[in-house]
């Protein structure tokens, strides 16, 4: 029985009694605890805990949930029955029916005819367990259902106690089994052996919330959830091995066709006797769905959380494939059939299918590269570790692989394991602690001169400083800390550079990329310029400024003035680049994913997330939207509120950024643009002025760079466009539009022309033979010598014509040519010898071997002609010089 088949019957069961059918929810679910989804009843979470009430008819639902997990992914391929990407077919109750009704559903499924819409597995084959305390369950199952007793066996809190792994909804759980038979193990039931008796369903009484701890060291139960619950879940690919009757989960009908393309892809077969390989080809099978279904959920590969097990997948998959023999790129066939089979279950995948090749070919190209290097130096420095009797690659190797080559530790690992070494990964951490503590100094260094922090504690302890410049650009304040030269002091005076720090500022510090403001602090005649503005602990601004003018006291009152130009720009910049960011994912797709940015007056960049180049079109059209934006004249809105609350409306947040618990949304437009920001904006989109988009770069891999002018200066940028386009339309007396056509035929005809002055020079050197004869040197011994060192760019071909044609000139006397020129960076020549000379014992092979050790070359030819080429064009007067000697000797 096919997948999509076995899916549909279940399906089918439970919504013909009454669940409601659930579609599977994104793999990327907003829970902080989890990185993918890994059950079925996550989606469902807030329905066990009682916090919302089930919108279903029935008070149950079902699903099938798309699931990953990748904690066991060193076992993939090694069991029978490990997925990193699985389907968790789910029935739900909520209150509704208990223990009785989750066994007799799952029971009759399993065991229903198949022309009853069942699964029609032998009963006799299905063992149960149940947690050891639940005499309730174990009952059911034996007098209910009628399983025998011996095949009802009991296991404690680790087997048959279910929680999420982490506080939350759980209870015992009841877990249904399938005896595979002899060749698969041992007897005695899953206590004994669970490869033999496979596990296909939990069954989960949820009815308790749990406390912090792991399984092995227990954990309390904190109370009892507000309804006896139901969640279930039955592996789909595991039902699928067993109703297929293939031996392991990678050779059911959707991974299969996988592993045979892997076998064209390396030359290699699989099941052919070889374990290692085996194991290789079930990686490849498992890890390219689990890439293909991740990306298809708006992963992209990176170096954190979600994006680098997605880096680990596809590299697992591009090695692998090496490893049994693939020498080309892989990535395209393998994830073109994954899409093919998974399709029919998935149709969304049909409209992805483009953007899926897109991201996990161009992670092949990079993986290649470091691959290629990395495992180099690997052998390397095992060979030499092992030659000297070693078995432990050290941290600092490790960490050169890693910080040099690109090498991911656990590639390094695994490399390791198979060259039968372990690595030293204590020293690994240490070192990459170091970098880290070493990158944070450098970049405080940057800002605040590297200095010691702890100069502000006590400023940061008792007065944080007050900001009040979303409302105000001037305010009056304290003076209430004076740095000079990194020491505290009580005054300064005109010439100082100083930091201030003061009680309330109007004055935006640097954050969220944007660019500190520029102001003055005045008092009296005392004028103090500001150049920027730095927070310490999120709380402190500390003010950089030059004292222009004056003194100043610490305690004194003055008046802080943020310089309203600047401001002005700054705003326009910061709400640009919200609106190139939405208009970036309306073009791109929400997997376009801000990485950083930076926006001061006039000038903004965005840096994002994204694998390819953008190509013209896309940046005219990002270009287009975010112009259309201003034009709108979208209200700006500044809303504070609850991280919980800011999320539900949809802001983009930072990955990885920490935010507290109150945060500040900027909407634009209604849903146009919603983010998590802290920055100054304008008020109305208008404001911005135009957006001039300048291009995009990339940043590293997988980052891409998007720059802008705003406001004014983009209409600098324009106007100096437009001049220069005129004075070049009336230099060439074109029409502007037609610059680029009349550029192109320009360009093309001069190309033209210097292939003609080239090929006359030529002609005209050729022809130029008489002035060369005339010019030979007579030698003492009589014979005439025509040694000369030609101008650049004549080949070695064109020579030999040319010494050819003056030895003819030369008629029966006894004389010697020798022509050389520089060509291409190189040297080349050609010697001529006449008749004469011949007779008189001249070989110009020879004399072409003398010369080309002057030019570090050689040449070869007969007696009368010979040519040759060296890389040392500089030696050609000196291998002159020689000739003429040796020639006269
Ligand atoms: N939540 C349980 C599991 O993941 C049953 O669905 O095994």
């Amino acid at each position: 029985m096919q997948t999509h088949e076995i899916r549909e019957r279940f399906t089918n069961h439970f919504v013909r009694s009454g669940h409601t059918e659930v579609p599977s929810a994104s793999l990327i679910l907003d829970d902080p605890t989890l990185l993918f989804v890994n059950a079925g009843m996550v989606p469902f979470k807030p329905y066990f805990l009682g916090q919302q009430t089930p919108p279903f008819e029935n008070g149950t639902a079902t699903s099938i949930q798309k699931c990953v997990r990748t904690l066991d992914i060193e076992e993939v391929g090694i069991t029978t029955r490990h997925n990193t990407f699985f389907q968790m077919a789910g029935n739900f109750s909520f209150g509704q029916y208990f223990k009785e009704g989750a066994i007799k559903h799952a029971w009759s499924l399993l065991t229903g005819a198949v022309e009853d819409g069942g699964l029609g597995l032998d009963p006799e084959r299905l063992w149960v367990t149940v947690f050891t305390e639940d005499d309730e369950a174990a009952q059911i199952w034996q007098n209910v259902i009628g399983v025998p007793s011996e095949r009802i066996q009991r296991m404690g809190m680790e087997d048959n106690f279910w929680s999420m792994g982490v506080p939350g909804p759980c209870g015992p759980c009841s877990e249904i089994y399938y005896d595979r038979g002899p060749e698969y193990g041992n007897e005695g039931g899953p206590i004994a052996d669970d490869n033999r008796y496979m596990e296909i369903w939990n069954l989960v009484f949820m009815e308790s919330i749990r406390g912090a701890g792991d399984k092995k060291g227990g954990f309390e139960i904190l109370g009892e959830l507000p309804n006896k619950n139901i969640d279930t879940g039955l592996g789909i690919e595991r039902v699928a091995c067993i109703l297929q009757g293939v031996d392991n989960v990678y050779e059911t009908d959707l991974l299969r066709p996988v592993i045979d393309v892997a076998e064209q892809l390396s030359g290699t077969k699989y099941d052919a006797g070889t374990p290692a390989d085996d194991v290789r080809f079930r990686v490849i099978a498992d890890h390219s769905r689990t890439s293909m279904m991740i990306i298809l959920d708006g992963v992209t590969p990176s170096n954190e959380g979600r994006g680098y097990i997605l880096r680990r997948l596809l590299r697992r998959i591009i090695r692998s494939a090496r490893l049994l023999g693939a020498t080309g790129p892989v990535m395209q066939p393998l994830m073109e059939t994954i899409m093919d089979t998974m399709t029919p279950s998935y149709p969304e995948i049909a409209d992805n299918r483009d953007r899926i090749l897109r991201v996990a070919m161009a992670e092949e190209r990079a993986f290649s590269k470091t691959l290629e290097s990395g495992t180099h130096r690997f052998d390397e420095t095992a060979a030499a570790l092992k030659s000297a009797g070693g078995t432990q690659i050290s941290g600092e190797q490790a960490f050169e692989l890693h910080d040099t080559y690109g090498f991911p530790i656990d590639l390094t690992l695994e490399m390791a394991r198979e060259a039968g070494l372990d690595v030293d990964m204590d020293a690994f951490h240490a070192s990459m602690e170091e970098q880290r503590a070493r990158a944070k100094a450098d970049n405080k260094a940057k800002k605040m001169g590297n200095r010691d922090d702890s100069l502000y504690r006590e400023w940061v302890d008792a007065n944080p400083t007050q900001f009040v410049g979303f409302d105000e650009l001037t305010h009056s304040a304290n003076v209430i800390g004076l740095v000079r030269d990194g020491e505290k002091v009580g005054e300064v005076t005109a010439g100082d550079e100083v930091e201030v720090i003061l009680d309330v500022t109007p004055m935006y510090a640097e954050a969220g990329g944007q660019m500190a403001d520029r102001g003055r602090i005045v008092v009296g005649d005392t004028v103090l310029n500001v150049n920027d503005v730095q927070k310490i602990g999120k709380k402190l601004w500390v003010h950089k400024a030059t004292v222009q003018n004056g003194g100043l006291d610490l305690g004194q009152t003055v008046t802080a003035e943020v310089d309203e130009a600047w401001r002005h720009g700054a705003r326009q910049a910061h709400t640009a680049t919200h609106l190139i960011h939405a208009a970036l994912r309306e073009v791109l797709g929400p997997t376009a994913v801000q990485a950083g940015s930076l926006n001061k007056p006039g000038y903004l960049r965005f840096d994002f997330n994204y694998t390819e180049q953008l190509t013209d079109a896309q940046l005219e059209e990002i270009a287009t939207i975010t112009n259309q934006a201003v034009d709108a004249d979208f209200a700006v809105n500044t809303i504070e509120t609850s991280l919980e609350e800011a999320k539900a409306m949809g802001a983009m947040a930072l990955f990885g950024e920490n935010y507290g618990d109150q945060v500040r949304v900027v909407e634009i437009g209604g849903p146009f643009s919603i983010e998590l920001c802290g920055g100054t904006h304008v008020s109305h989109s208008s404001q911005i002025g135009p957006v001039a988009v300048l291009g995009e770069s990339s940043v590293g891999s997988g980052a891409r760079r998007i720059e802008a002018y705003s406001g004014l200066e983009s209409f600098r940028y324009f106007s100096k466009e437009a001049a220069l386009a005129s004075g070049l339309a009336a230099e060439l007396k074109t029409p502007t539009d037609q610059l680029p056509e009349r550029i192109a035929q320009l360009t093309e005809r001069l190309r033209a022309a210097e292939k003609e002055v080239e090929n006359l020079h030529r002609q005209q050197l050729l022809s130029n033979t008489g002035a060369i004869v005339a010019g030979a040197q007579e030698l003492a011994n009589g014979r005439k010598l025509a040694a000369v060192h030609l101008p650049e760019g004549i080949n070695t071909g064109d020579l030999r014509t040319m010494a050819s044609d003056i030895r003819g000139k030369f008629g029966a006397a006894d004389a010697v040519v020798v022509l050389a020129s520089k060509a291409g960076g190189k040297a080349a020549f050609a010697i001529a010898a006449t008749e004469a000379a011949v007779d008189a014992g001249i070989k110009a092979g020879e004399l072409v071997a003398a010369f080309g050790s002057h030019v570090g070359g050689k040449g070869g030819g007969k007696p009368d002609l010979a040519q040759g080429s060296g890389n040392n064009p500089e030696g050609i007067d000196a291998g002159l010089a020689a000739l003429r000697e040796q020639l006269d000797a």
